[in-house]
């Protein structure tokens, strides 16, 4: 487990992030007021914050400023959470309980779940556009990042071969491939983007992409371990769902031992990315450490 350091890291980096949302989104008493209530309800449960705590630790790296990418941080994870809100729809993986409380779509129905992703996705956008602009990224640039990773090419692509990987046998490799699109895309691009709000170099930046790409894969097979290892309480989220669906995960295909060998592998590589970085990267490396030990 993280030492009591770097777990006060994490919370104080969380709290910033939930301080910095809280001002960005529309506030609950804002009509309609419904759907800012779901808003709110969907991105303040509890979620690690694990794409925007990268994303500042990745400006740190780069050695500028990283408030200057609190505004991207918000981004991917407001993004972040509408990718879960329609996940967790009936005609998704239809899950009930999600950062240990009930689902959007519980609460305040279906209709009000699929636009209150439609909502948050659209904020990430507006959020992005207040970063600053930098000599080599403009805000365009930025756009374009986000853009790219959260389309059908990337996290939408990937969310389309899940939901056809449903019940099929796949391959390893197919399944590498779903686990980099729905998943390893969007970390890596909360590295990118923290990077650009600090006019990172193009080197840093290709580093920081390799070690998004690894971490990013180990951090599916993780989360694919714990759907068959850790219990619904300590997950907040519904324990053993991937098993009932017969969804293609890492353990299903090459079970659970060689799924954490994986993950392993995988997190030695993306830390040999940060070389270039220096003592700069203690974060990432703390971050990455803790990925493979977490428990949800
Ligand atoms: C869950 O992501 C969905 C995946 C891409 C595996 P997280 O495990 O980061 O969820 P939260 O944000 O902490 O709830
Ligand atoms: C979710 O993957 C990936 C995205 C939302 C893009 P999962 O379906 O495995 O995530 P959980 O397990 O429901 O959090
Ligand atoms: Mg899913
Ligand atoms: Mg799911
Ligand atoms: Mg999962």
């Amino acid at each position: 487990m993280p030492d009591a350091e770097f777990s006060a890291y994490l919370k104080s980096s969380a709290q910033r992030v939930d301080r910095a949302l809280d001002g960005f989104l529309p506030k609950e008493k804002v009509a309609p007021s419904t759907i800012h209530q779901a808003m709110r309800y969907a991105v303040f449960a509890g979620g690690k914050r694990l794409r925007p705590i990268l994303c500042l630790a990745a400006a740190e790296a780069c050695g500028g400023e990283d408030e200057l990418a609190l505004p991207a941080a918000c981004a991917v994870e407001v993004l972040h959470t509408y990718s879960l809100v329609h996940d967790d729809l009936p005609c998704m993986d239809d899950d009930d309980l999600r950062r240990g409380r009930p689902t959007c779509h519980k609460v305040y129905g279906e209709g009000m779940a699929v636009l209150c992703g439609d909502a948050l996705l659209t904020e990430a956008f507006l959020m992005l556009t207040q970063s600053k602009p930098t000599p080599r990224y403009p805000i365009g640039v930025l756009v374009q990042e986000l853009a790219l990773t959260s389309g059908s090419r990337h996290l939408i692509g990937g969310q389309v071969m899940d939901l056809e990987g449903e019940g099929k046998s796949l391959t390893k490799a197919q399944l590498v491939k779903i686990h980099r699109a729905k998943t390893a895309a969007l970390l890596t691009t909360s590295l990118r983007l923290g990077a650009m709000a600090v006019n990172a170099t193009p080197a840093k930046l290709e580093a920081l992409t390799t070690f998004g790409e690894c971490l990013g894969l180990a951090f599916q097979i993780i989360d694919d371990i714990l759907d068959v290892t850790q219990s619904t309480e300590v997950l907040g989220k519904t324990a053993g769902k991937d098993v009932d669906v017969a969804k293609a995960t890492y353990p299903a295909i090459v079970g659970l031992e060689k799924s954490r060998k994986e993950a392993a592998t995988l997190t030695k590589k993306a830390m040999a990315a940060l070389e270039v970085f220096g003592k700069k990267a203690q974060r990432l490396h703390q971050i990455a450490d803790y990925l493979l030990v977490r428990e949800y």
